[in-house]
Formats: C-alpha cells, structure tokens, sequence
C-alpha cells in the first residue's frame, strides 16, 4: 500500500542542502500530492510552485523535462512514468524540484531522475486510478505573468 508519509519521506530524500530546498509531488493536472521542503515554506509559495510547475509541464513536455529560472528560483519537472518520459501517454504524476542556481540543472535532473523512477514503480499499479479524469489544469492568469 502507498501512503503519504512514504511519498513525504521519498520526496525528503532528493532534497539536497542548502541549495535543492523544496521537492513537490503533483498530479499532471496541477493537483499538489505531497511536498517536502527543508527549510519549510509558507503554503502560498508551495501553491505558486503548484501551479508554475504544472503550467511548465504543459508548455515543455515534449522534451521531457520541464525548467524554467525566474526570480521564483531554478524549477526543474519531471514526469513520473513507467516510460521513463519518452513523451508518450500522460505521465502519472509530476514531480517539481526548487532549488537555488547554486544547484546546477544536471544535479537537479539527476536527483529528480533517480526518484521519478523510484516513484513510478510504486505508483504504476495505480495508473488506471489515477489516470482519470484526464482534464487539463485552468490555466491561471496570475501565474502566467510570473512566468514572464
Ligand atoms: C524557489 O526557490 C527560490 C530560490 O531558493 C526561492 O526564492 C523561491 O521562493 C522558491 N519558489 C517557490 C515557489 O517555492
């Protein structure tokens, strides 16, 4: 059986002190799953970095990786799918890594690889639950000017 609290202590995992603070499981239409953040953050910030992950997703899938750096940080996601991101499919979930541009984009991809893959075993069985529905996330108008 998956449960939180093995999710939270998957996502503690692949943080990475000081510079890799905050990891955030999500699902592909912008629900927040389970987050880790060390130090941890207020609930706002972790909903901008909900929402600006899943807006990344959307925009960047194609490559199979999401990244964007702006003031809000250096964001790198990643699907979590049994494919290994090959941009096939809907992606089980997302996982979206915040770190300082002390942290550089291959540690950060690296590190969210090796947990993606963790993850997508244990959720896989659960893919035809998870799966549905299928609808894409509103987009949020304020999001979208912080992007920019
Ligand atoms: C992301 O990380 C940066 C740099 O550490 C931080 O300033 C920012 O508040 C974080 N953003 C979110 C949305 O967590």
């Amino acid at each position: 059986m998956l449960v939180l609290s093995t999710l939270y202590s998957l996502l503690s995992q692949v943080l990475s002190q000081p510079g890799l603070h905050t990891a955030v499981l999500l699902t592909p239409t912008g629900q927040l799953v389970s987050v880790a953040s060390e130090p941890s953050r207020p609930k706002d910030e972790i909903r901008v970095l909900v929402g600006l992950a899943g807006e990344v997703w959307q925009e960047t899938k194609g490559d199979g990786v999401g990244m964007v750096e702006s003031e809000m940080g250096r964001i790198v996601v990643l699907p979590v799918d049994e494919d290994d991101g090959t941009g096939l499919g809907s992606p089980l979930m997302l996982l979206a890594l915040n770190s300082t541009d002390a942290v550089s984009w291959e540690e950060s991809q690296k590190r969210g690889r090796l947990l993606a893959g963790h993850l997508a075993k244990s959720l896989t069985k659960y893919r035809d639950f998870l799966a549905l529905p299928r609808a894409m996330p509103t987009a949020s108008p304020t999001l979208a000017t912080l992007v920019r």
